[in-house]
């Protein structure tokens, strides 16, 4: 069996992210989705948040599943049983950054691999961050992310205020 991880904070998952995770999900036997706590990133929401609303969003994959990590990706892809990461790329910008990382990786362990799947061009220039800043200043959300998100979204803004 083949099985690819697909790391990130997902903070929160967006259409972006689901884009990356469908298209894995045709080329392996079975996607995790890695979600990693990155407290020193300082989150909006919790590790359990953030792995319920990825969860939610990708139910209807029947392929995938959804784990929460906070170790080194290389030796949670050994306990995983996983031989391939997948990540997105986006523009020419995220090039440097995920070259250092897979080549860290790869110093880690020679045996995991790292695939990455161009983002197509609505997706081009998305990210949590962008999303959040919407969602704090009620915004529309709409193709940018998941139902799930634009509620959970609405509800931290709300509690917040
Ligand atoms: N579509 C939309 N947005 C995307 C995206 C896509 N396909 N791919 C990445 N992004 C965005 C995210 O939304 C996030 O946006 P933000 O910073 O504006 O909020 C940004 O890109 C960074 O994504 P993030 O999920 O934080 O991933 P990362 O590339 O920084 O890596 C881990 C996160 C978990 C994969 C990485 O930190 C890791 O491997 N950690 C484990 C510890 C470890 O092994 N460290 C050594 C690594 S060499």
């Amino acid at each position: 069996m083949k099985r690819a991880l697909t790391p990130g904070t997902f903070d929160p998952i967006t259409s972006g992210h689901l884009d990356v995770i469908t298209r894995a999900a045709q080329l392996v036997d079975e996607v995790v989705v890695s979600v990693a706590a990155s407290e020193k990133k300082n989150p909006l929401f919790t590790l359990d948040e953030r792995v319920a609303l990825v969860k939610e969003a990708t139910a209807h994959l029947p392929n995938v599943r959804v784990e929460p990590f906070n170790d080194l990706l290389v030796n949670f892809a050994r306990r995983m049983d996983a031989e391939v990461v997948i990540k997105g790329l986006r523009a020419i910008t995220d090039f440097e950054y995920e070259f250092q990382m897979t080549a860290l990786n790869y110093q880690l362990d020679q045996e995991l691999e790292t695939v990455f799947i161009m983002s197509p061009p609505q997706y081009m220039y998305l990210s949590s961050s962008i999303v959040r800043e919407i969602a704090s200043m009620h915004g529309s959300l709409d193709g940018l992310v998941p139902p799930c998100v634009v509620r959970a979204l609405k509800e931290k803004f709300e509690s917040v205020a």
